[in-house]
C-alpha cells in the first residue's frame, strides 16, 4: 500500500509545471579554453534526473542531455592555458592591481545573475534539491561572491603599508599560488564549487575548473559569464572522466593548488598523483561524521526541529548533517516517538512541490547502498523505528531510523550521506566522547541540552576533536564568514569568505634597509604608481 504511495510520487511528463519544464534535452557540446568557447563533435556523457516519469506504467529516470566527453589532449590544452596566462606570475591577470580584478568579478555577479532561473531550473533537476534550497543555493553563491569583494578590499587595506622593523622597510602583501584546480561536490555543485573558485581566480591565480559528477549542466549558463568577463585563459573548464582528464593535470606537476571537495579515497589518489606534492596546496572538504549529542534536560520540541533539519535537509545529502544520533537513556523513548512521528509527516515528492522536504537521490546505486547499510543493521540487533522507514521506489527512499545501533554495524562509522538515521542511547557522555575520539571524522557536533554545567565539561574535550561544537542547533557550514574545517579525514585547509582569500594566496614581500638610498627608490616607485604590488594605493 505505501510502497505505491511511493512510486505514485512520480510525475508523468505532462504533470510538470510548466515553469519547471525543459521543452529541449540540453546537448551541451561547449567547453570553455583559453577564452574560447569551443565545440566538442566527440563522444558524450548523458544526463539523468533523479526524477522519474511514469511513461505508460513504467519509471524511468529523465534524460536531461549531454556533456562532453573530453580526453587528456584536451585537458592539457585547458592546463597550457592556465599555464601561459600565469605566465609564471608575469600575466596580466596575476599582476593585475585589486581594484581591476575586482571590475571583473563585478562584471561576472551581473551575468550569473541574468541567467539564474536557468541555473536554478537546472540545479533542481540534476541533482534532485528542491526548488526553494535550489534558488537558495544560487542566492548564497551570488552572497558568498559579493560578500569576497569587501574582504578582498579589507585584506588589501591592511596591505597598503609600509612595516619598518629592525633597519628593515617591508610591504607585505598576499600574492597567488599559480595554476589551480578546482573540484566540487555533487550535492552543493555550484555553491561550494565557486566557494573555492572565486578565492582563487580573485587572489590572481589562473583556474581549470571540472564540475561534479552530477551536477554538470547547470553550469554551462555560466561559460559565457566566464569568457565575458574574466582574461582569456583565466579560467578554464574540462568535463570527463577524472581518470582522463583529471589524472594528467595532476601527473603534470603543473597543478599548484588543487581544492577538491569529495572523498578522502579520490583526494589520496589525487594527491599521488602529483610528482612533487610538497608543491602542490591541498584545500579539501572530505568526509564527515557529524554526532549529536542529545542531554537529558534537552527541549525535546527543540531538539526535533534541529534534527530533522540536521538529518535530512536535502536528504541528509550534506557533508555538515547529523550522522549519527546519541540520545541520553531518560528521554530516548520520547525522542524516538517525536522524532518518528516529525519523520513520517514529512513531505515527499519532485523537487518543484511546495514545502516538499524529501525528493529523489540522484547517485548511481545509492538505494540499493542505503538498503544494505540497513539491512547490516537489522542483522546486529536494530530495528527500523519508524513506520515508513526504508520504503523505496526507483530513486527515492524513505528516510530509515534505525535503533538500537551498535559498533559492529557498517551504519556506525560509515558516512551514509543519505536519509538513514542511527540512534544510540547512552548513560554516561564518556560514550559519545568515545565515539568522537575515535571517529576517523572531526568536522562538527552537536549539543543539545539546557545545563551549561554539563554543556561546558563536553565542550573543552570537543572542541580538541572537531571544529566547530553547535549548541542547540544542528551542524551547518554558514554563516560563511564563519571558519569551515575538520581534522583528520575531514578536511585540510580553512574556507571561509576571508579565510579563503588566504588560502588560495601566499605571504610574499618586498623589503629594504632603511636607509635613503633605498627609501628614495620605494618611494619613486610608490609615488609614481611604477607597481601594482609596491603600493599604498587604498582601495575604499
Ligand atoms: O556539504 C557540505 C556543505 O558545506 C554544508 O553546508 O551546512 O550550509 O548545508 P551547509
Amino acid at each position: 500500500m505505501e510502497e505505491n504511495r511511493l512510486s505514485n510520487i512520480f510525475p508523468k511528463e505532462n504533470d510538470i509545471p510548466e515553469k519547471f519544464l525543459l521543452k529541449n534535452l540540453i546537448e551541451q557540446n561547449e567547453y570553455l579554453i583559453d577564452g574560447k568557447i569551443c565545440s566538442w563533435d566527440g563522444s558524450h556523457q548523458d544526463v539523468f534526473s533523479p526524477v522519474c516519469l511514469n511513461v505508460d506504467g513504467e519509471l524511468k529516470q529523465k534524460l536531461l542531455g549531454h556533456y562532453p566527453l573530453l580526453t587528456e589532449k584536451e585537458a592539457l590544452t585547458a592546463l597550457d592555458s592556465a599555464v601561459s596566462a600565469y605566465d609564471n606570475g608575469r600575466g596580466c591577470w596575476p599582476t593585475m592591481s585589486v581594484t581591476e580584478r575586482i571590475k571583473c568579478l563585478e562584471n561576472f555577479i551581473g551575468c550569473m545573475k541574468d541567467v539564474r532561473d536557468d541555473v536554478v531550473n537546472l540545479l533542481m533537476w540534476e541533482i534532485g534539491k528542491s526548488y526553494a534550497d535550489s534558488a537558495k543555493e544560487f542566492d548564497r553563491t551570488i552572497e558568498y561572491i559579493g560578500d569576497t569583494i569587501p574582504a578582498l578590499k579589507e585584506l588589501d587595506r591592511t596591505s597598503a603599508k609600509f612595516v619598518i622593523e629592525q633597519g628593515v622597510v617591508g610591504q607585505i602583501r598576499r600574492a597567488p599560488l599559480g595554476v589551480v584546480l578546482c573540484m566540487g561536490p555533487y550535492n552543493y555543485p555550484l555553491n561550494e564549487t565557486f566557494t573555492t573558485l572565486i578565492p582563487a581566480l580573485i587572489m590572481g591565480n589562473t583556474v581549470i575548473f571540472k564540475p561534479p559528477k552530477l551536477g554538470v549542466l547547470l553550469h554551462r549558463p555560466l561559460l559565457k559569464a566566464f569568457k565575458d568577463s574574466f582574461p582569456k585563459g583565466v579560467i578554464n573548464t574540462v568535463y570527463g572522466e577524472g581518470q582522463t582528464v583529471i589524472a594528467p593535470l595532476m601527473a603534470s606537476g603543473k597543478i599548484d593548488a588543487l581544492a577538491f571537495i569529495g572523498s578522502s579515497k579520490v583526494a589520496n589518489i589525487l594527491q599521488k598523483q602529483h610528482p612533487k606534492p610538497h608543491r602542490c596546496r591541498f584545500v579539501l572538504g572530505l568526509e564527515a561524521k557529524n554526532a549529536s549529542i542529545v542531554l537529558s534536560d534537552a527541549d525535546l520540541d527543540l531538539v526535533i526541529k534541529e534534527h530533522i533539519l540536521g538529518t535530512l535537509s536535502y536528504n541528509g545529502q550534506r557533508c555538515t548533517a547529523l550522522k549519527i544520533l546519541f540520545v541520553h537513556s531518560e528521554i530516548i523513548d520520547s525522542f524516538l516517538n517525536k522524532f518518528t512521528e516529525a519523520v513520517d509527516n514529512l513531505s515527499i515528492g519532485m523537487p518543484w512541490k511546495d514545502g516538499v522536504y524529501l525528493t529523489p537521490l540522484p547517485e548511481a546505486n545509492k538505494i540499493s547502498y542505503l538498503s544494505e547499510l540497513v539491512e547490516d543493521a537489522k542483522e546486529y540487533g536494530a530495528k527500523i523505528v519508524n513506520k515508513k522507514g526504508g520504503l523505496n521506489s526507483k530513486t527515492f527512499f524513505y528516510p530509515a531510523i534505525l535503533y538500537p545501533v551498535n559498533s559492529k554495524m557498517r551504519i556506525y562509522s560509515e558516512e551514509q550521506f543519505g536519509p538513514v538515521i542511527p540512534v544510540i542511547s547512552f548513560k554516561d557522555t564518556e560514550q559519545p566522547i568515545k565515539y568522537i575520539i575515535d571517529s576517523n571524522y572531526g568536522q562538527q557536533v552537536s549539543i543539545f541540552g539546557n545545563d551549561s554545567d554539563t554543556i561546558a565539561d563536553l565542550i573543552d574535550p570537543l572542541v580538541n576533536q572537531v571544529c566547530r561544537v553547535n549548541i542547540n542547533s544542528q551542524c551547518q557550514r554558514g554563516p560563511d564568514t564563519f571558519p569551515f574545517t575538520g581534522r583528520k579525514d575531514s578536511a585540510e585547509g580553512t574556507l571561509s569568505v576571508s579565510d579563503a582569500l588566504k588560502v588560495f594566496s601566499i605571504r610574499s614581500l618586498v623589503a629594504t634597509k632603511d636607509i635613503a638610498h633605498n627609501k628614495k627608490i620605494f618611494d619613486d616607485i610608490v609615488k609614481n604608481r611604477k607597481s601594482n604590488f609596491l603600493s599604498t594605493d587604498y582601495i575604499l
